[in-house]
């Protein structure tokens, strides 16, 4: 007999699956602890097991959901030395988050939203299919704005959504510095790196993002992250007055593989101070990266914890460089 208490929440779903067990449950266990894990703060679903049953192709545990001898994954950090301000979950706020007023004259990103659709260069219509939730969106332009961001980055453009917030806010924050006389002559930039824009996505993210008068601030490369990042960093070390970027949003390929490529080349691109947020962290191989930063690359990468996201995204500062001991290696 194998003893879960101690594997790790993947582990324990790979060894029911294997042991061909009733699925419902694990999944029904996985729900409640995925929309749970922020209050409760258990990242693993290490639960002490109370008692067991066995028959011939069943299992049944009992587990100790209430168990303080737990000690939670997700603490909340340290005092950060770099902190950029990072607005927290408001308290009961809508899924209609989007109205915020202060975005409403956005009439691409309001539009998307309102009609469910997106307009092609053509001018045929299709459905609005793919993009960040409003709530995602808001936090984007709220850490981009109250930081005053000039130098950000995304992986995976899409209809544009993510890249829409970003170029707002960095919009608005100029505005908001030449209201106060502080206005700078550096315009704001914002990289999307994605190969499909052209093809799959028919260039509609850049268009969008010219829509809305926002062109300026925005450069679309079209290839993919793996062969772009390096790229990236390899201009920027070469420059005799480097700038690393202040935010860098991830939410391309989401397979395991792509994803810690991605995280690994944001650690190095990143400025200290910088802030990196990992999307659709619900999804497999982008939770098992989302793992391995909160487990390998803690030092580095301090996750912020609470966020105003962060059941579908998390939000992670980078607050040293990279000084792992070449062997260095938790489980995760
Ligand atoms: C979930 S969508 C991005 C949504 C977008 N951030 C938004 O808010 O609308 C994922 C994107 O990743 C892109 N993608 C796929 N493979 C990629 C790769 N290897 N490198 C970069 N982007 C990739 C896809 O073309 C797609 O546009």
């Amino acid at each position: 007999m194998r003893d879960l208490e101690n594997l790790n929440l993947q582990d324990k779903l790979d060894y029911l699956k294997a042991k061909k067990l009733k699925n419902m449950q694990k999944w029904e266990l996985k729900e409640a602890h995925e929309s749970t894990w922020d209050t409760d703060g258990l990242a693993d679903l290490s639960f002490k097991v109370l008692s067991e049953s066995h028959g011939p192709n069943w299992s049944r545990y009992l587990v100790d959901l209430e168990s303080t001898a737990m000690e939670p994954v997700r603490k909340a950090p340290a005092k950060l030395r770099f902190s950029p301000k990072l607005p927290t979950a408001p308290k009961g706020s809508s899924d209609k988050i989007w109205d915020r007023i202060d975005l409403m004259y956005n009439s691409v990103l309001k539009d998307m939203f309102v009609s469910h659709q997106v307009v092609f260069p053509d001018g045929t219509r299709d459905k609005f299919h793919s993009g960040i939730s409003p709530r995602e969106g808001f936090h984007l332009y709220d850490v981009v704005r109250q930081n005053k961001f000039s130098k950000t980055m995304e992986v995976g453009c899409a209809f544009g959504t993510s890249a829409l917030y970003i170029c707002q806010a960095m919009h608005d924050w100029q505005k908001d510095s030449c209201a106060s006389g502080l206005a700078s002559e550096v315009i704001p930039q914002h990289v999307s790196i994605d190969p499909n824009q052209s093809t799959q996505w028919k260039s509609v993210g850049v268009l969008n993002v010219e829509r809305a008068g926002l062109k300026q601030y925005h450069t679309l490369i079209e290839d993919v992250s793996y062969l772009a990042l390096p790229r990236i960093l390899s201009d920027i070390r070469r420059d005799p007055n480097p700038k690393y970027f202040d935010l860098i949003f991830v939410d391309g390929m989401h397979l395991f593989d792509y994803t810690i490529l991605d995280v690994f080349y944001t650690m190095h691109l990143l400025k200290l101070g910088g802030v990196l947020v990992l999307d659709d962290i619900k999804h497999e191989g982008v939770y098992a990266a989302y793992r391995f930063i909160v487990s390998n690359l803690e030092g580095c990468l301090k996750l912020c914890h609470p966020s105003p996201c962060e059941r579908t995204a998390a939000t992670f500062v980078k607050t040293a460089q990279d000084s792992r001991p070449w062997d260095f290696h938790r489980k995760f």
